[in-house]
């Protein structure tokens, strides 16, 4: 099998690679990426010799580049995105550019085989669930995005849907909550509390830090999707949840200061995020159900892994912190 694997130098496009081709080595890779201040090569340092793994570095909004990079591939798994809410808060633009317009050049490349579709969205199109209520997300609630970015992929994924029902383009989609583990990008709260720690400087904490999160390990991510590619049902919704009871971000940055032994001095309240969901949890029944899916990894245990991967790979979070991050830490946090 071939796959185009779109945004693969990201944090999840990237972890997906690496679980693909070790799992299926004879299968080839084309990963089309842009390489924003997102992508990061360095994550893929051990296929980038593989024989049946390709790299095109090129702008999913390129008619010509996606034509080239999708010839002769069996099917698209679509995680290329901009995709921190922040961001998109002090600038939408791209986010509309690259989520949705670049999501419908894909499209219109995959209608013309038919090619197979998969497309990697996000629980935050469903808005936000009540604090100290037992909701659940699942793949009947309507949407509701609150912020330019999950506006954006709600965008995309009414347009999958769309060239499903109208072209019948064979399509999946997944939604799933919030990731975290290796090669995160340290603007994300985990890697940020983590990595912030590691260089003396405070953990942010917005508003009062009583919102919830469903906290996902990539790893049991990718293997949703995987079995979504190979199991799905054509033209169906999965999402795609963790194994965490209601997790506040408040008690997460005292589990990452007490695992880090730094006391609670080192967290720092600050203004809240502008339309901040209040609270994401997941009902992963119809792909248990239907896919067999179960998250394997627990958060309390992953949370210390990622944390020690974190440690054991400074050079790697350290470059990444550089760059174009710096003028953007300095417009969210000021000097902090
Ligand atoms: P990320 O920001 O780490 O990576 C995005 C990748 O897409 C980067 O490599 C970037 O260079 C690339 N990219 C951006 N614009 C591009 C363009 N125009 N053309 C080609 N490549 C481009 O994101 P992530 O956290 O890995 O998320 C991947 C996908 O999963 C996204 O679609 C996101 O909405 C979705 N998602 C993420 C989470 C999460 O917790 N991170 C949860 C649910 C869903
Ligand atoms: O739910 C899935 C989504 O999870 C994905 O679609 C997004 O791509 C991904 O970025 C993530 O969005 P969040 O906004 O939930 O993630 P973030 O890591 O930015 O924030 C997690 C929570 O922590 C959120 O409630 C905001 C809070 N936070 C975040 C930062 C960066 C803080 O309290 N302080 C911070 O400095």
């Amino acid at each position: 099998m071939k796959l185009l694997i779109t945004g693969g130098a990201g944090f999840i496009g990237s972890n997906f690679i690496l679980y693909w081709m070790k799992k299926y080595p004879q299968d080839q890779i084309v990963n089309l990426d842009k390489l924003t201040y997102a992508g990061n090569l360095e994550n893929l340092k051990d296929v980038e010799k593989n024989p049946n793994y390709q790299f095109i570095k090129g702008d999913i909004c390129d008619k010509q580049v996606v034509a080239t990079a999708m010839n002769g591939v069996d099917i698209v798994v679509h995680f290329a995105a901009e995709s921190h809410v922040d961001r998109s808060i002090l600038s939408p633009e791209e986010f509309i550019k690259t989520n949705v317009e670049g999501t419908l050049v894909l499209l219109e490349e995959a209608r013309k085989n038919k090619t197979r579709f998969h497309h990697v969205s996000t629980d935050e199109v469903f808005g936000s669930l009540e604090l100290g209520t037992e909701d659940k997300f699942n793949e009947q609630t309507a949407y509701d995005p609150s912020s330019p970015y999950s506006a954006s992929k709600a965008g995309s994924d009414h347009l999958v849907r769309a060239y499903h029902r109208t072209y019948d383009l064979p399509v999946t989609i997944s939604n799933s909550s919030n990731n975290f583990g290796p090669f995160h990008f340290p603007e994300k709260f985990i890697p940020l509390a983590i990595t912030n720690l590691m260089e003396g400087k405070k953990i942010p904490i917005y508003g009062q830090g009583n919102q919830v999160r469903d906290w996902l390990y990539v790893e049991d991510h990718c293997r949703g999707i995987d079995l979504i590619v190979r199991k799905g049902k054509i033209g169906q919704t999965y999402c795609l949840g963790g194994m965490t009871d209601d997790i506040s971000n408040l008690r997460v940055a005292k589990m990452i200061a007490k695992i880090m032994e730094k006391d609670l001095d080192n967290l720092e309240y600050i203004k809240d995020r502008p339309g901040h969901d209040v609270r994401y949890a997941i009902d992963w029944t119809k792909a248990k159900n239907e896919l067999g899916y179960f998250p394997q990894f627990s958060f309390e245990q992953y949370l210390k892994k990622t944390i020690e991967w974190y440690q054991e790979h400074e050079d790697w979070w350290k470059r990444v912190k550089s760059g174009s991050y710096q003028d953007y830490y300095k417009k969210q946090y000021g000097d902090k």
